[in-house]
């Protein structure tokens, strides 16, 4: 099974024939920009810690956590690319630096063919929070509870300024409200949220993203706090958004189970990198990163079609402050093996197969 994929010797025959990718970011580079809604590159965001009682992030003694560091990838249209990874792998700061919800360190955000990252906040305001939206994780605490549906819809229509009368923007609120599946909308727009089951919630939620017509969304877990009987409805949301309206969205999750079934891609995260990259396909049954293959293992029900050499990793993520040498995961990796490359020197982010990434020394023993 493990083979099902490659066999041994082309496996080897890819390696050798693959140059490594410095950046890992090759293949996003040869679409041409019609095909990419979005192209993330090298994007960083460090924040800095203190270390001890006086010292500041000016000084000497002054340590960064990486959250996010050096991660590079494209989104086309209409595509889903999920983003998985353990808590604190810098999911969450991704999404938020690429919509310069939190301001980056480094790297680039490229819409359409156009730079975002050095965007004025007034061009921010007027062009890029209309086209990039984000929707949350908890549709409990992102509504306020004081406001009505339709007040809520509206909110980003008025801060943007795209109705022309009271009517249109009704009718905008209304649009969104029916896209969403919350029908007949008229009835939804006098009500409060404490009104609604937690999928309605949910949405809603989805409804005041929508609302501005944008062409990319970052879905932060929109589904981990929701009744699992109302998951897979949200899910197949998404999806119907996608094909009607062109939207690509970035779907972060802990959950590799729902990224295989709504993302047509998938990233993995340790440490605030992407340690492997592939169609959630390949990416479930033929990973090549042991951190991956882990994660896939750990599934509690995992698909009977799903390769299971039980892979467990030991020990804890290691301090984000104090990142180990080499490969951020060696400490805690089974291949390891007392190597000294893996501890000495950083994998890079390397194109194993067409469009599967992994940053790993020795991938081809997985
Ligand atoms: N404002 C902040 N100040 C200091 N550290 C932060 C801040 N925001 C995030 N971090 C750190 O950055 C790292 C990445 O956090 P992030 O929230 O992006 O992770 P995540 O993958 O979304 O986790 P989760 O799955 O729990 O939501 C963590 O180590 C976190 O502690
Ligand atoms: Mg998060």
């Amino acid at each position: 099974m493990k083979n099902q994929f490659w066999s041994r010797r082309d496996r080897d025959t890819l390696q050798r024939a693959i140059t490594p990718d410095r950046s890992g970011f090759r293949a996003m580079e040869q679409q041409s920009p019609e095909q990419l809604s979005l192209k993330v590159v090298n994007l960083r965001k460090w924040l800095p810690v203190r270390l001890g009682l006086v010292a500041s992030p000016l000084s000497s003694r002054a340590n960064y956590v990486k959250a996010v560091d050096g991660v590079s990838f494209g989104i086309g249209r209409k595509e889903i690319i999920g983003l998985a990874g353990a808590s604190g792998s810098g999911k969450t700061t991704t999404g938020r630096s690429i919509l310069r919800l939190t301001e980056r360190t480094g790297g680039e955000v490229v819409l359409d063919g156009q730079s975002i990252t050095n965007a004025s906040q007034d061009e921010l305001k007027r062009i890029y929070r209309r086209r990039m939206q984000m929707i949350y994780q908890d549709p409990y605490a992102s509504l306020n509870p004081r406001w009505t549906v339709g007040r809520l819809v509206s909110e980003g229509v008025n801060l943007l300024g795209l109705a022309e009368s009271e009517s249109d923007r009704l009718q905008m609120v209304c649009n969104a409200l029916e896209d969403v599946g919350l029908k007949p909308p008229e009835s939804f727009v006098e009500i409060y949220p404490h009104q609604l089951s937690g999928g309605q919630r949910q949405r809603v939620s989805i409804a005041r993203a929508l609302v501005v017509k944008p062409q990319f969304m970052v879905a932060d877990e929109p589904v981990s706090m929701l009744d699992a009987s109302i998951r897979m409805s949200i899910l197949n949301l998404l999806q119907q958004l996608r094909d009607r309206t062109g939207i690509s969205f970035l779907y972060i999750t802990h959950d590799l189970a729902s990224m295989r079934y709504v993302c047509d891609r998938a990233a993995v995260m340790y440490l605030g990198k992407i340690v492997e990259m592939a169609t959630s396909d390949v990416l479930v049954r033929d990973p090549a990163h042991p951190y991956t293959r882990a994660l896939i293992d750990a599934l509690p029900d995992p698909d009977p079609d799903i390769p299971s050499g039980k892979v467990t990793i030991g020990g804890e993520i290691p301090n984000p402050s104090r990142l180990p040498t080499g490969c951020n995961f060696h400490p805690r990796c089974p291949r390891m093996k007392g190597r000294a490359l893996c501890s000495e020197t950083a994998p890079e982010l390397t194109e194993i197969a067409p469009g599967h990434y992994a940053s790993c020394h020795f991938w081809c023993e997985k």
